[in-house]
Protein backbone atom coordinates (compact mmCIF):
# COMPACT_ATOMS: atom_id res chain seq x y z
CA UNK A 1 0.00 0.00 0.00
CA UNK A 2 1.33 3.61 -0.93
CA UNK A 3 2.75 5.37 1.61
CA UNK A 4 3.49 9.09 1.90
CA UNK A 5 6.98 10.31 3.26
CA UNK A 6 7.12 14.36 4.33
CA UNK A 7 10.22 16.09 6.03
CA UNK A 8 8.95 19.22 7.95
CA UNK A 9 10.71 22.66 8.25
CA UNK A 10 10.59 23.83 4.70
CA UNK A 11 8.30 27.06 3.99
CA UNK A 12 6.16 26.64 0.81
CA UNK A 13 6.58 29.35 -1.71
CA UNK A 14 4.32 29.36 -4.86
CA UNK A 15 1.12 28.68 -6.88
CA UNK A 16 -0.29 25.99 -7.14
CA UNK A 17 -3.74 24.97 -9.49
CA UNK A 18 -6.58 23.87 -8.41
CA UNK A 19 -8.95 21.01 -9.97
CA UNK A 20 -11.96 20.58 -10.46
CA UNK A 21 -14.49 19.58 -7.62
CA UNK A 22 -14.37 16.51 -6.19
CA UNK A 23 -18.03 17.10 -4.78
CA UNK A 24 -19.51 18.64 -8.18
CA UNK A 25 -18.29 16.47 -10.46
CA UNK A 26 -19.37 12.96 -8.62
CA UNK A 27 -23.16 14.23 -8.80
CA UNK A 28 -22.50 15.73 -12.13
CA UNK A 29 -21.21 12.37 -13.63
CA UNK A 30 -24.90 10.68 -12.07
CA UNK A 31 -26.73 13.05 -13.41
CA UNK A 32 -25.48 11.88 -16.88
CA UNK A 33 -27.95 8.49 -16.34
CA UNK A 34 -30.89 11.23 -16.49
CA UNK A 35 -29.95 12.64 -19.83
CA UNK A 36 -30.81 11.23 -23.22
CA UNK A 37 -28.07 11.44 -25.54
CA UNK A 38 -24.23 12.35 -25.08
CA UNK A 39 -23.00 14.70 -22.62
CA UNK A 40 -19.23 16.20 -22.15
CA UNK A 41 -18.04 17.26 -19.22
CA UNK A 42 -14.99 19.06 -18.50
CA UNK A 43 -12.45 20.34 -15.60
CA UNK A 44 -13.18 16.81 -13.91
CA UNK A 45 -10.48 15.74 -11.42
CA UNK A 46 -10.26 12.11 -13.64
CA UNK A 47 -7.06 11.25 -11.33
CA UNK A 48 -9.24 10.97 -8.14
CA UNK A 49 -10.25 7.59 -7.01
CA UNK A 50 -13.96 8.89 -5.78
CA UNK A 51 -14.24 9.72 -10.09
CA UNK A 52 -13.01 6.31 -11.22
CA UNK A 53 -14.96 4.41 -8.95
CA UNK A 54 -18.15 6.64 -10.39
CA UNK A 55 -17.15 6.26 -14.39
CA UNK A 56 -16.83 2.22 -13.55
CA UNK A 57 -20.23 2.67 -12.04
CA UNK A 58 -21.78 4.11 -14.94
CA UNK A 59 -19.53 1.59 -17.21
CA UNK A 60 -20.80 -1.11 -15.06
CA UNK A 61 -25.39 0.06 -15.58
CA UNK A 62 -23.95 -0.60 -19.55
CA UNK A 63 -23.17 3.55 -19.98
CA UNK A 64 -20.60 4.89 -22.15
CA UNK A 65 -17.43 6.32 -20.67
CA UNK A 66 -14.62 7.48 -21.97
CA UNK A 67 -12.04 9.31 -20.68
CA UNK A 68 -9.52 11.81 -21.84
CA UNK A 69 -6.21 12.66 -20.64
CA UNK A 70 -7.17 16.42 -20.34
CA UNK A 71 -10.06 16.07 -17.64
CA UNK A 72 -12.81 15.45 -20.27
CA UNK A 73 -15.26 12.51 -19.58
CA UNK A 74 -17.84 11.95 -22.19
CA UNK A 75 -21.30 9.99 -20.81
CA UNK A 76 -23.44 8.42 -23.19
CA UNK A 77 -26.49 6.92 -21.00
CA UNK A 78 -28.56 6.04 -23.99
CA UNK A 79 -27.45 2.08 -23.43
CA UNK A 80 -28.33 1.84 -19.44
CA UNK A 81 -29.54 -1.55 -19.26
CA UNK A 82 -28.70 -2.52 -15.74
CA UNK A 83 -30.10 -0.57 -12.79
CA UNK A 84 -28.23 -1.61 -10.11
CA UNK A 85 -25.15 -0.20 -7.81
CA UNK A 86 -23.22 -2.91 -6.20
CA UNK A 87 -21.81 -3.48 -2.92
CA UNK A 88 -18.43 -4.18 -4.11
CA UNK A 89 -18.64 -0.35 -5.78
CA UNK A 90 -20.74 0.93 -3.12
CA UNK A 91 -18.64 0.12 -0.05
CA UNK A 92 -15.61 2.01 -1.81
CA UNK A 93 -17.63 5.27 -2.03
CA UNK A 94 -20.94 6.74 -0.13
CA UNK A 95 -21.66 8.92 -2.96
CA UNK A 96 -22.84 6.14 -4.91
CA UNK A 97 -25.99 7.02 -3.60
CA UNK A 98 -26.44 9.54 -6.19
CA UNK A 99 -26.90 7.06 -8.63
CA UNK A 100 -30.96 6.27 -6.92
CA UNK A 101 -32.39 9.87 -7.72
CA UNK A 102 -31.55 9.51 -11.59
CA UNK A 103 -32.12 6.05 -12.40
CA UNK A 104 -35.49 6.29 -10.61
CA UNK A 105 -36.39 9.25 -12.56
CA UNK A 106 -35.55 7.79 -15.99
CA UNK A 107 -36.11 3.98 -15.89
CA UNK A 108 -38.19 3.65 -13.45
CA UNK A 109 -36.48 1.39 -10.80
CA UNK A 110 -33.11 1.31 -8.98
CA UNK A 111 -31.24 -1.22 -6.65
CA UNK A 112 -28.21 0.72 -4.45
CA UNK A 113 -26.30 -1.00 -2.19
CA UNK A 114 -26.76 0.27 1.50
CA UNK A 115 -23.16 1.64 1.97
CA UNK A 116 -22.33 0.16 5.06
CA UNK A 117 -20.27 1.52 8.12
CA UNK A 118 -18.13 5.15 7.59
CA UNK A 119 -14.85 5.94 9.48
CA UNK A 120 -16.75 9.43 10.06
CA UNK A 121 -19.91 8.63 11.49
CA UNK A 122 -23.24 7.11 11.10
CA UNK A 123 -24.20 8.92 8.03
CA UNK A 124 -27.92 7.60 6.91
CA UNK A 125 -29.12 8.31 3.87
CA UNK A 126 -33.17 8.23 5.32
CA UNK A 127 -33.68 11.11 3.53
CA UNK A 128 -33.05 10.29 0.70
CA UNK A 129 -35.05 7.50 0.66
CA UNK A 130 -38.14 9.37 2.67
CA UNK A 131 -38.08 11.67 -0.87
CA UNK A 132 -38.21 9.20 -3.15
CA UNK A 133 -41.08 7.81 -1.40
CA UNK A 134 -43.05 11.77 -1.42
CA UNK A 135 -42.07 11.00 -5.16
CA UNK A 136 -44.34 7.81 -5.44
CA UNK A 137 -41.96 5.51 -5.72
CA UNK A 138 -41.86 2.12 -3.87
CA UNK A 139 -38.38 1.71 -1.64
CA UNK A 140 -37.75 -1.27 0.23
CA UNK A 141 -34.55 -1.86 1.90
CA UNK A 142 -33.95 -6.06 1.06
CA UNK A 143 -30.89 -7.86 0.92
CA UNK A 144 -28.73 -4.80 1.75
CA UNK A 145 -30.13 -2.40 -0.98
CA UNK A 146 -32.40 0.56 -1.23
CA UNK A 147 -34.79 -0.81 -3.93
CA UNK A 148 -36.96 1.69 -5.85
CA UNK A 149 -39.80 1.16 -8.15
CA UNK A 150 -42.33 3.50 -9.86
CA UNK A 151 -44.83 2.91 -12.53
CA UNK A 152 -44.13 5.27 -14.38
CA UNK A 153 -42.93 9.07 -14.14
CA UNK A 154 -42.34 10.00 -10.49
CA UNK A 155 -44.89 12.96 -9.34
CA UNK A 156 -43.64 16.12 -8.11
CA UNK A 157 -43.54 16.68 -4.57
CA UNK A 158 -43.43 19.29 -1.66
CA UNK A 159 -40.14 17.98 0.21
CA UNK A 160 -39.16 19.88 3.61
CA UNK A 161 -35.67 18.27 4.60
CA UNK A 162 -35.41 17.77 8.41
CA UNK A 163 -31.50 18.17 8.22
CA UNK A 164 -29.18 20.07 5.61
CA UNK A 165 -28.22 17.29 3.46
CA UNK A 166 -25.66 17.91 0.57
CA UNK A 167 -26.06 14.87 -1.28
CA UNK A 168 -29.78 14.40 -0.17
CA UNK A 169 -30.34 17.54 -1.65
CA UNK A 170 -28.71 16.77 -5.13
CA UNK A 171 -30.37 13.39 -5.44
CA UNK A 172 -33.81 14.82 -4.82
CA UNK A 173 -33.24 17.39 -7.18
CA UNK A 174 -32.06 15.31 -9.89
CA UNK A 175 -35.10 13.09 -9.82
CA UNK A 176 -37.32 15.97 -9.73
CA UNK A 177 -35.75 17.17 -12.70
CA UNK A 178 -37.85 14.40 -14.86
CA UNK A 179 -40.72 14.07 -12.31
CA UNK A 180 -44.70 14.83 -13.41
CA UNK A 181 -45.02 18.46 -12.18
CA UNK A 182 -43.35 20.68 -10.00
CA UNK A 183 -40.86 20.20 -6.73
CA UNK A 184 -40.19 22.14 -4.28
CA UNK A 185 -37.06 21.14 -1.80
CA UNK A 186 -36.86 23.15 1.34
CA UNK A 187 -34.25 23.66 3.82
CA UNK A 188 -32.30 22.47 0.33
CA UNK A 189 -28.13 22.31 0.99
CA UNK A 190 -26.56 25.44 -0.57
CA UNK A 191 -23.10 24.44 -0.91
CA UNK A 192 -21.46 25.54 -4.52
CA UNK A 193 -21.30 22.20 -5.31
CA UNK A 194 -25.39 21.80 -5.26
CA UNK A 195 -25.33 24.73 -7.53
CA UNK A 196 -22.89 23.26 -9.89
CA UNK A 197 -25.19 20.77 -10.44
CA UNK A 198 -28.33 22.75 -10.90
CA UNK A 199 -26.69 24.65 -13.16
CA UNK A 200 -25.33 21.26 -15.19
CA UNK A 201 -28.71 20.00 -15.29
CA UNK A 202 -30.59 23.42 -16.37
CA UNK A 203 -28.12 23.41 -19.15
CA UNK A 204 -28.96 19.87 -20.44
CA UNK A 205 -33.02 21.40 -20.19
CA UNK A 206 -34.14 20.97 -16.54
CA UNK A 207 -35.82 23.93 -14.86
CA UNK A 208 -34.17 24.68 -11.60
CA UNK A 209 -34.83 27.54 -9.77
CA UNK A 210 -33.19 28.60 -6.32
CA UNK A 211 -30.02 27.06 -6.40
CA UNK A 212 -27.88 28.81 -4.16
CA UNK A 213 -31.01 29.20 -1.26
CA UNK A 214 -32.67 27.10 0.90
CA UNK A 215 -35.24 26.46 -1.50
CA UNK A 216 -35.33 24.73 -4.77
CA UNK A 217 -37.80 24.96 -7.29
CA UNK A 218 -38.11 21.86 -10.20
CA UNK A 219 -40.49 21.82 -12.82
CA UNK A 220 -40.39 18.36 -13.97
CA UNK A 221 -39.12 17.92 -17.59
CA UNK A 222 -40.00 14.69 -20.17
CA UNK A 223 -36.20 14.59 -20.86
CA UNK A 224 -32.97 15.98 -20.76
CA UNK A 225 -30.45 16.90 -23.96
CA UNK A 226 -27.14 15.84 -24.08
CA UNK A 227 -24.50 18.92 -23.83
CA UNK A 228 -21.52 20.25 -22.34
CA UNK A 229 -20.32 21.28 -19.00
CA UNK A 230 -17.49 22.37 -17.49
CA UNK A 231 -17.54 21.19 -13.40
CA UNK A 232 -16.57 24.23 -10.56
CA UNK A 233 -13.13 24.43 -8.96
CA UNK A 234 -12.51 22.38 -5.32
CA UNK A 235 -12.75 24.87 -2.62
CA UNK A 236 -11.64 22.03 -0.12
CA UNK A 237 -8.61 21.44 -2.29
CA UNK A 238 -8.06 25.26 -2.25
CA UNK A 239 -8.40 25.74 1.15
CA UNK A 240 -6.42 22.85 2.34
CA UNK A 241 -3.35 24.46 0.26
CA UNK A 242 -4.14 27.77 1.50
CA UNK A 243 -3.68 26.18 4.87
CA UNK A 244 -0.38 24.70 3.85
CA UNK A 245 0.81 27.60 2.86
CA UNK A 246 -0.29 29.39 6.57
CA UNK A 247 1.18 26.59 8.35
CA UNK A 248 4.34 26.46 7.19
CA UNK A 249 4.50 30.25 8.01
CA UNK A 250 4.58 30.85 4.27
CA UNK A 251 2.99 32.29 0.90
CA UNK A 252 0.67 30.21 -1.35
CA UNK A 253 -1.20 31.48 -4.08
CA UNK A 254 -4.27 28.93 -5.53
CA UNK A 255 -5.10 29.43 -9.33
CA UNK A 256 -8.49 28.54 -10.81
CA UNK A 257 -10.59 29.31 -7.96
CA UNK A 258 -13.80 30.89 -7.08
CA UNK A 259 -12.79 33.33 -4.04
CA UNK A 260 -16.64 33.72 -2.94
CA UNK A 261 -16.85 30.16 -2.47
CA UNK A 262 -13.74 30.43 -0.07
CA UNK A 263 -15.53 32.84 2.16
CA UNK A 264 -15.54 31.56 5.44
CA UNK A 265 -12.11 29.86 5.13
CA UNK A 266 -10.18 32.96 4.22
CA UNK A 267 -12.08 34.89 7.39
CA UNK A 268 -10.36 32.16 9.30
CA UNK A 269 -6.92 32.63 7.79
CA UNK A 270 -7.16 36.14 8.34
CA UNK A 271 -8.54 35.75 11.72
CA UNK A 272 -4.76 33.65 12.15
CA UNK A 273 -3.21 36.10 11.15
CA UNK A 274 -2.50 35.74 6.87
CA UNK A 275 -2.62 38.19 4.73
CA UNK A 276 -5.34 37.60 2.52
CA UNK A 277 -4.91 39.28 -1.36
CA UNK A 278 -7.93 37.95 -3.76
CA UNK A 279 -8.07 38.46 -7.57
CA UNK A 280 -10.59 37.08 -10.22
CA UNK A 281 -9.98 33.53 -9.94
CA UNK A 282 -7.14 33.34 -7.46
CA UNK A 283 -6.21 33.62 -3.79
CA UNK A 284 -2.82 34.60 -1.69
CA UNK A 285 -2.49 33.23 1.42
CA UNK A 286 0.34 34.88 2.95
CA UNK A 287 1.80 34.69 6.95
CA UNK A 288 4.86 36.59 6.16
CA UNK A 289 6.94 34.07 8.04
CA UNK A 290 5.09 35.10 10.77
CA UNK A 291 3.63 32.01 13.79
CA UNK A 292 -0.20 31.48 13.00
CA UNK A 293 -2.43 32.84 15.81
CA UNK A 294 -5.34 29.82 17.13
CA UNK A 295 -8.26 30.24 15.77
CA UNK A 296 -11.94 28.81 16.90
CA UNK A 297 -14.09 26.53 14.70
CA UNK A 298 -17.34 25.36 14.49
CA UNK A 299 -18.79 23.67 11.34
CA UNK A 300 -21.77 24.03 9.94
CA UNK A 301 -23.58 23.82 6.58
CA UNK A 302 -22.70 26.49 3.41
CA UNK A 303 -22.19 29.40 3.90
CA UNK A 304 -20.36 28.77 7.05
CA UNK A 305 -17.30 26.96 7.86
CA UNK A 306 -17.10 23.35 5.76
CA UNK A 307 -16.71 20.22 7.65
CA UNK A 308 -15.07 19.05 5.43
CA UNK A 309 -12.06 21.91 6.56
CA UNK A 310 -12.34 21.00 10.02
CA UNK A 311 -9.59 18.81 10.16
CA UNK A 312 -7.06 20.56 8.11
CA UNK A 313 -7.14 24.05 10.52
CA UNK A 314 -7.05 21.75 13.58
CA UNK A 315 -3.53 20.88 12.35
CA UNK A 316 -2.75 24.76 11.92
CA UNK A 317 -4.19 25.22 15.18
CA UNK A 318 -1.57 22.53 16.93
CA UNK A 319 1.44 24.80 15.72
CA UNK A 320 -0.56 27.83 16.55
CA UNK A 321 -0.04 30.55 19.06
CA UNK A 322 -2.99 30.45 21.32
CA UNK A 323 -5.55 27.83 22.63
CA UNK A 324 -8.43 26.90 20.08
CA UNK A 325 -11.94 25.01 20.60
CA UNK A 326 -13.44 23.18 17.49
CA UNK A 327 -16.42 22.49 17.34
CA UNK A 328 -17.92 19.54 14.84
CA UNK A 329 -22.00 19.96 14.49
CA UNK A 330 -22.22 17.73 11.36
CA UNK A 331 -20.48 14.46 11.27
CA UNK A 332 -20.23 12.58 15.07
CA UNK A 333 -16.71 10.92 15.35
CA UNK A 334 -14.88 13.23 13.21
CA UNK A 335 -11.94 13.76 15.08
CA UNK A 336 -9.98 10.42 14.29
CA UNK A 337 -7.04 12.99 13.11
CA UNK A 338 -7.00 14.01 16.47
CA UNK A 339 -5.15 11.21 18.05
CA UNK A 340 -2.80 10.93 15.06
CA UNK A 341 -1.63 14.74 15.38
CA UNK A 342 -1.39 13.79 19.24
CA UNK A 343 1.65 11.16 17.91
CA UNK A 344 2.82 14.01 16.35
CA UNK A 345 3.05 16.23 19.33
CA UNK A 346 0.12 17.81 19.62
CA UNK A 347 -1.84 19.12 22.84
CA UNK A 348 -5.86 17.89 21.96
CA UNK A 349 -8.54 17.45 24.39
CA UNK A 350 -11.91 16.39 23.56
CA UNK A 351 -15.02 16.91 24.74
CA UNK A 352 -17.81 15.28 23.25
CA UNK A 353 -18.15 17.24 19.61
CA UNK A 354 -15.36 19.70 20.79
CA UNK A 355 -11.53 19.40 20.32
CA UNK A 356 -9.77 22.23 22.63
CA UNK A 357 -6.24 22.27 21.19
CA UNK A 358 -3.28 24.63 22.87
CA UNK A 359 -0.99 25.23 20.54
CA UNK A 360 2.73 23.91 20.58
CA UNK A 361 5.97 25.35 18.92
CA UNK A 362 6.91 22.04 17.17
CA UNK A 363 5.73 18.71 16.37
CA UNK A 364 7.84 15.59 16.00
CA UNK A 365 7.89 13.48 13.01
CA UNK A 366 6.14 10.16 13.63
CA UNK A 367 4.59 7.22 11.68
CA UNK A 368 0.80 8.06 11.17
CA UNK A 369 -2.27 6.63 9.91
CA UNK A 370 -5.09 7.74 7.70
CA UNK A 371 -8.11 7.18 8.34
CA UNK A 372 -10.37 9.31 6.51
CA UNK A 373 -10.06 11.94 3.57
CA UNK A 374 -9.91 14.88 4.95
CA UNK A 375 -8.26 13.29 8.27
CA UNK A 376 -5.88 12.25 5.80
CA UNK A 377 -5.08 15.76 4.16
CA UNK A 378 -4.49 17.10 8.02
CA UNK A 379 -1.77 14.83 8.73
CA UNK A 380 0.06 16.08 5.46
CA UNK A 381 -0.29 19.50 7.15
CA UNK A 382 0.95 18.44 10.35
CA UNK A 383 4.19 16.95 8.78
CA UNK A 384 5.09 19.44 6.77
CA UNK A 385 5.86 21.13 9.97
CA UNK A 386 7.05 18.44 12.02
CA UNK A 387 10.61 17.89 12.97
CA UNK A 388 12.02 15.12 10.86
CA UNK A 389 10.46 12.71 8.15
CA UNK A 390 6.62 11.52 9.29
CA UNK A 391 5.47 8.14 7.50
CA UNK A 392 1.95 8.57 6.60
CA UNK A 393 0.00 4.85 5.82
CA UNK A 394 -3.22 4.12 4.38
CA UNK A 395 -3.21 7.26 1.97
CA UNK A 396 -5.55 5.57 -0.79
CA UNK A 397 -8.05 7.45 1.33
CA UNK A 398 -5.74 11.16 0.07
CA UNK A 399 -6.24 9.80 -3.23
CA UNK A 400 -9.73 9.68 -3.00
CA UNK A 401 -9.71 13.49 -3.00
CA UNK A 402 -6.62 15.28 -3.49
CA UNK A 403 -5.46 14.92 -7.39
CA UNK A 404 -1.06 14.67 -7.20
CA UNK A 405 -1.08 15.46 -4.06
CA UNK A 406 2.79 15.19 -3.58
CA UNK A 407 3.61 16.62 -7.12
CA UNK A 408 1.64 19.67 -5.84
CA UNK A 409 3.42 20.20 -2.69
CA UNK A 410 6.37 19.39 -4.55
CA UNK A 411 5.95 22.68 -6.74
CA UNK A 412 5.24 24.62 -3.10
CA UNK A 413 8.97 23.54 -2.17
CA UNK A 414 7.85 20.88 -0.10
CA UNK A 415 9.88 17.84 0.55
CA UNK A 416 7.20 14.77 0.09
CA UNK A 417 7.92 11.62 -1.77
CA UNK A 418 5.20 8.25 -2.33
CA UNK A 419 6.43 5.18 -1.36
CA UNK A 420 4.95 1.61 -2.74
C1 LIG B 1 -21.38 15.69 1.51
C2 LIG B 1 -19.97 15.72 0.98
C3 LIG B 1 -18.98 15.60 2.12
C4 LIG B 1 -19.26 16.66 3.18
C5 LIG B 1 -20.73 16.65 3.59
C6 LIG B 1 -21.09 17.79 4.51
C7 LIG B 1 -20.20 14.78 -1.22
C8 LIG B 1 -19.95 13.65 -2.15
N1 LIG B 1 -19.81 14.62 0.04
O1 LIG B 1 -21.58 14.42 2.14
O2 LIG B 1 -17.67 15.77 1.59
O3 LIG B 1 -18.48 16.40 4.33
O4 LIG B 1 -21.57 16.74 2.44
O5 LIG B 1 -20.79 19.02 3.92
O6 LIG B 1 -20.70 15.81 -1.64
N2 LIG B 1 -28.05 12.99 7.17
C9 LIG B 1 -29.17 12.35 7.65
N3 LIG B 1 -29.96 11.65 6.79
C10 LIG B 1 -29.72 11.60 5.45
C11 LIG B 1 -28.59 12.26 4.95
C12 LIG B 1 -27.78 12.96 5.83
O7 LIG B 1 -29.42 12.37 8.85
O8 LIG B 1 -30.49 10.94 4.72
C13 LIG B 1 -27.17 13.72 8.09
C14 LIG B 1 -25.76 13.14 8.14
O9 LIG B 1 -25.68 12.08 9.06
C15 LIG B 1 -24.95 14.33 8.59
C16 LIG B 1 -25.69 15.52 7.94
O10 LIG B 1 -26.97 15.02 7.58
O11 LIG B 1 -25.01 14.48 9.97
C17 LIG B 1 -25.01 16.09 6.71
O12 LIG B 1 -24.68 15.03 5.84
P1 LIG B 1 -24.72 15.20 4.25
O13 LIG B 1 -24.78 16.64 3.89
O14 LIG B 1 -25.81 14.32 3.73
O15 LIG B 1 -23.34 14.61 3.82
P2 LIG B 1 -23.05 13.91 2.46
O16 LIG B 1 -23.98 14.45 1.43
O17 LIG B 1 -22.94 12.43 2.64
Amino acid sequence: MDKLLVKGGRRLDGTVQISGAKNAALPILAGCLLVDGTVRVSNVPTALRDVATTNQLLAHMGAGVTVGNDGTVVVDAASVSECVAPYELVKTMRASILVLGPLLARFGSADVSLPGGCAIGERPVDLHVSGMRQFGADVRIENGFIKARVNGRLKGARIVLETVTVTGTENLMMAACLADGTTVIENAAREPEVTDLACFLNALGARIVGAGTDTLLIEGVARLHGGSYAVVPDRIEAGTYLVAGAITQGRVRVNGVVPGHLDAILAKLRDAGALISVGEDWVECDMRGSRPKAVDIRTAPYPAFPTDMQAQFAALNTVADGVSTIVETIFENRFMHMDEMRRLGAEIRIEGNTAIIRGVTGLTAAPVMATDLRASASLVLAALVADGWTRIERIYHIDRGYERIESKLQGLGAEIRRES
